[in-house]
């Protein structure tokens, strides 16, 4: 349809049509046999209203799809098709590692992959929209969420962003029924909910808005990103769903985002509990006021929206028709199906689901291998012990469609490689019963090598699930000390959601293997790589605590006037902990390798640049060692005196390099002007004259000893 012939439609519509266009509910409205129920009671929408609505949310296959879509159709008066949307976030049947486990590969082609995968087994059961990815900037392992996210360094986040929107989205949604809409969330600050517990609320400044949360929006919106979703949070004092200033004067004006807004589930509802507003109405009129679009499972725009009101929800009406001829849908009210119907469907094919095994050995991550003890030799005898050794739940939260019984067991995957491995594992997920010990203690005493795979379960991560104490279960801590008393050739191989404070077992165990929640294939991918058939290569995108005390935290500390440094830590009053260190247990850009990788002869194309200039620093990197392996090879750049207080260094570049065995190669990074631009006290993001400190290495400690001036213009 051309622009012309929507408007025409909008000037058709009456007000009720075009209310029904802002609302979404979820599919349960739709009961095969009609009978309003549940949640349609709840909110008492007639079987009219219904067949008025512009979007569900949440289904779940094709039969479904078609369905509602086909009863809608015959029931409404203009035929305008609904939009269905559904949380894809790390795959739909496929699963693919969780997002901050993906973070972790520290690549943007992988992340594309996954999101291009991900629309085109989604698109086949009808789903037109996904509500990711979720680029919340996160510090605070407590908050369940983390899962979901990129991790805790905005410029790696940024990247991430855009290659989800370039893979979900591909170049013109209009031309190809495989590619889905991409929703942005959550609409913003909600990464920093006070003491990490969930739904709760934000006090942040400005300037850390600006720095930290708005970057990867702002990139993803210039890429494309069709839809953006409304935190549950508040921000100076306003829930972002009434908040003018965020939605209207920064997402709209100063991020250009032309899209539709729509709201977390039941939160425009939810600011009568907020108390900011006194009813229904109010609590409408301030979310479109807001520029919110969609309604998101409540009543308050089907009820409460009047004639008052059109001028905006034209606006509103505008934009989602507009998404809706985007995705072809006048013409095509089946997008997708017909398509599956037709085509010999990938979805959970061998294809996709080596592409699954693949990327989930880039996201794997060696903390430690002491004496390496990984590989595992052929030659030893190993037991698999732990509530992991044999469990399908390694898929993690939001997995979709996504069937555990359809995943490998570590067990099943070391079996497959024609490894023998006496195996006791637990009936709980998370438990180990002394009984259940005892058996494994068994099984350590009669094997040279133990692992232990233990962690998180997919219940437990995610929205929802705060933790106060981010750790392994009491009983998987005592199951590690009771082995560790009779064996101590232990890897001990994690599934968590969040980084986890692992501080009192990691002197009890040699290897640690961190596996996330590594998806459909993540069982095969850890025998991969404990074998030996990989290499691991995964970073960590968020530090480790040493203490659950320590949280929020980053690897971008902000300078202070009483710094902490390496030769002050015993001297009072400075910035410190007097029970635990500053430091991290595991630093963010962490991860080792079965290969050494030496770092040698840096080199600069000069000491100072201008503004239309830049400066390239050279490093040789060598594989030491004699297996073939990639590192992730990181720039950290500190701006010696700024405007503001700013963090002691930032990640700036990383590049992947492939080493064979003994091999040395030269990488090259370039910094521009670009690159060193920060928030100002003015909120605008600029750079400044002076000199700057860089570092090259494997993780966020690395020293920073060179240096290069920048001039300005
Ligand atoms: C609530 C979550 O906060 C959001 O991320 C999700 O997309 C919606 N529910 C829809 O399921």
């Amino acid at each position: 349809m051309k622009t012309s012939e929507l408007e025409k439609l909008l000037t058709q519509m009456t007000l009720p049509e075009k209310i029904g266009q802002l609302v979404q509910l979820t599919p349960d409205f739709f009961a095969e046999q009609g009978e309003v129920t549940g949640p349609s009671n709840y909110w008492h929408f007639t079987e009219e209203e219904k067949y008025n609505i512009g979007s569900v949310l949440g289904t779940r296959d094709k039969k479904q799809v078609r369905h509602i879509q086909e009863a809608y159709l015959q029931k409404s008066r203009l035929k305008i098709p609904l939009m269905f949307m559904a949380d894809v976030i790390h795959g739909y049947e496929t699963i693919f590692p969780i997002p901050l486990a993906l973070a972790g590969s520290f690549d943007p082609q992988v992340i594309e992959k996954v999101a291009s995968i991900s629309a085109s087994e989604a698109t086949e059961d009808g789903i037109q929209v996904t509500f990711s990815p979720m680029v919340d900037h996160v510090e605070d392992a407590r908050w369940g969420r983390v899962m979901e996210s990129n991790g805790e360094d905005p410029t790696l986040s940024t990247a991430l962003a855009k290659a989800y929107i370039r893979g979900y989205q591909g170049p013109d949604l209009a031309q190809d029924p495989t590619k889905i809409a991409a929703c942005l969330k959550h609409f913003v600050g909600y990464g920093a909910v006070k003491s990490g517990r969930d739904y709760n609320g934000v006090d942040m400044s400005e300037l850390a808005l600006h720095q930290n949360y708005l970057p990867a929006f702002k990139a993803a919106i210039a890429e494309g990103a069709e839809l953006v979703m409304t935190s549950f949070n508040s921000f100076n004092g306003v829930p972002a769903s009434a908040n003018k200033y965020l939605m209207q004067d920064i997402l709209r004006d100063e991020l250009a985002f032309e899209g539709i807004l729509i709201s977390d589930y039941s939160a425009i509802a939810e600011l009568i509990a907020h108390r900011v507003a006194e009813d229904k109405k109010v609590a409408a009129e301030l979310a479109l006021t807001a520029s919110v679009d969609i309604d998101m499972v409540s009543d308050c725009y089907q009820h409460y929206l009047s004639a008052a009101d059109e001028e905006k929800i034209d606006q509103a009406v505008r934009r989602i028709l507009r998404l809706k001829n985007k995705l072809v849908l006048f013409e095509d009210p089946y997008r997708g199906l017909n398509n599956a119907d037709n085509a010999k469907t990938l979805t959970f094919s061998s294809e996709y689901r080596a592409e699954a095994r693949k990327i989930a050995q880039k996201t794997i991550t060696l903390l430690k291998n002491e004496g390496s003890i990984l590989p595992l030799p052929r030659s030893k005898s190993v037991a698999l012990v732990g509530t992991k050794a044999d469990s399908t739940d390694l898929l993690g939260g939001w997995a979709y469609k996504g069937d555990w019984e359809k995943a490998s067991t570590v067990k099943q995957s070391l079996e497959e490689k024609n490894l023998h491995v006496e195996t006791v594992g637990s009936a709980s997920q998370s438990v180990v019963t002394l009984e259940e010990q005892a058996l494994m203690v068994e099984a350590a005493k009669n094997n040279e090598v133990v692992i232990i795979a233990v962690g998180e379960t997919s219940r437990t991560i995610g929205e929802n699930k705060s933790k106060t104490k981010p750790e392994l279960d009491a009983t998987q801590i005592r199951l590690i000390e009771a082995v560790h008393a009779v064996n101590d050739n232990i890897v001990l191989v994690l599934f968590n959601g969040r980084p986890l404070v692992l501080t009192e077992v990691l002197p009890l165990v040699k290897g640690v293997v961190e596996a996330w929640f590594p998806g459909t294939e993540g069982g095969r991918a850890l025998a991969d790589i404990l074998v030996g058939d990989a290499n691991p290569q995964g970073k960590l995108p968020m530090s480790f605590p040493e203490t659950v005390g320590q949280l929020p935290l980053t690897y971008q500390e902000y300078s202070t006037g009483r710094p902490n440094t390496p030769v002050n830590r015993e001297a009072p009053y400075v910035t410190k902990y007097i029970d635990a260190s500053n430091q991290p247990l595991f630093a963010f850009g962490y991860g080792l390798s079965y290969s050494t990788f030496v770092l040698s002869d840096y080199s600069q194309s000069s000491t100072e640049f201008k503004a239309d200039e830049e400066i390239t620093i050279e490093v040789s990197v060598k594989n030491t060692s004699a297996v073939a392996g990639i590192e992730t090879v990181q720039l950290y750049v500190q701006d010696k005196v700024a405007e503001v207080v700013r963090p002691t260094r930032e990640l700036k570049k990383w590049q992947h390099i492939f080493l064979a065995a003994g091999q040395e190669q030269r990488l090259t990074f370039t910094l521009t002007e670009a690159d060193l631009r920060y928030v100002h006290t003015n909120l605008i993001a600029a750079s400044d004259p002076g000199e700057f400190l860089y570092g090259i290495g494997a993780d966020s400690t690395v020293e920073l000893t060179g240096s290069f001036r920048y001039l300005g213009e």
